[in-house]
């Protein structure tokens, strides 16, 4: 295992990210998605995951399961690296499709949250006893020159998490992943898909409540890494379909005037009745929108697979 995040690094990180997003103006305020998964984070998402309304990850299976084979054979992968790996689950289906065609010898899982890697890394290892798993604790967004080099690497990035990055933070992303391919690697991008509100805004708010305490439990984080006083119980979970943006939004909405303290930060924010926190976008693609942004970065679309309601779609991109 290789831990690019130390403890020091991620305090840093934490309370530059709460000082910025909390000192907004009333009504702009935000948090990035990635403190979501500590431990506890982690294991919510899992839960979200296999709920009924949280389709997803469901599709992406189903999708990948068909385009196994077709990856494994267009890309001929030495090396498979997956950038925000969580459990890895589905990644299994691409590494019994590349490992039966006899060209991988690696899997690089990288992930910010240590126990759902820790836990991964080991299932894999077991599970794949000829293949060299190496995990990196470390952010997508800062630690792309620290991948691995070799020849014949593909990048997955599954799960639709290319989606909770804003518009700026995806080209910065695609054109620093861009940066560190050679011209011919590969990218195996997943992506959900505009579809009915109908569909999306219940994959976001279950009706057992699961995606409201995976959105709280960035309150719990921020209490116990900054000693904040947050009252997470104050807070209630939106989550809203933006047309205009074609984005989900998350959000956390205080159901009172809530003083907080955050002593590591020596600061006190209060927050109105009803003013609201954004914690997460999770923007929903159209193929062409999405070919235009990867040919922004330096990469052509090669092929796309979808499910036949067409609700996530994976996209192969080579490295121009
Ligand atoms: N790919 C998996 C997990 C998706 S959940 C799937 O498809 O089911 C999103 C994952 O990305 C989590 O495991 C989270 O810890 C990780 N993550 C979120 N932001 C990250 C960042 N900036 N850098 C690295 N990993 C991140
Ligand atoms: C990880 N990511 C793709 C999830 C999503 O659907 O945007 C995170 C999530 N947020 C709420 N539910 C799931």
């Amino acid at each position: 295992m290789i831990n690019l995040l130390d403890e020091d690094y991620q305090a840093r990180a934490l309370r530059a990210d709460v000082r910025a997003g909390l000192t907004a103006a009333p009504g702009a305020r935000w948090l990035p998605p990635k403190w979501f998964y500590d431990a506890r984070g982690s294991e919510l998402f899992e839960e979200i995951t296999r709920l009924p309304e949280y389709y997803p990850t469901r599709t992406e299976r189903a999708v990948l399961t068909t385009a196994a084979p077709e990856i494994a054979r267009t890309t001929d992968a030495k090396t498979l690296v997956e950038l925000g790996s969580g459990s890895s689950e589905k990644t299994r289906l691409l590494l019994d499709a590349m490992l039966s065609r006899g060209t991988l010898g690696a899997f690089v899982p990288l992930d910010v949250s240590e126990s759902a890697l820790t836990a991964a890394v080991g299932a894999l290892t077991e599970a794949y006893p000829g293949l060299t798993v190496t995990g990196v604790i470390g952010d997508f967004a800062r630690h792309l020159g620290h991948l691995p080099d070799g020849d014949n690497r593909v990048v997955a990035f599954l799960g639709g998490t290319i989606g909770n990055l804003v518009p700026a933070e995806r080209a910065a992303f695609l054109t620093a992943l861009r940066q560190t391919l050679h011209p011919g690697e590969w990218l195996l991008l997943g992506a959900d898909l505009v579809k009915d509100p109908g569909i999306l805004v219940p994959a976001y708010d279950d009706a057992a409540g699961v995606t409201a305490e995976f959105n709280r439990n960035v309150l719990h984080v921020v209490n116990r890494e900054l000693g904040a006083d947050f009252d997470p119980l104050a807070f209630t979970h939106v989550a809203t379909w933006n047309p205009g943006r074609e984005w989900i939004e998350m959000r956390l909405r205080a159901s009172g005037e809530q003083r907080v303290r955050i002593t590591a930060l020596d600061l006190t924010v209060t927050f109105a009745a009803g003013e609201e926190l954004r914690t997460e976008v999770s923007a929903k693609f159209r193929r062409d929108g999405l070919s235009a942004e990867l040919s922004a970065a330096g990469f052509a679309l090669s092929h796309w697979w979808t499910d036949p309601r067409q609700w996530f779609g994976v996209a192969l991109a080579q490295a121009r």
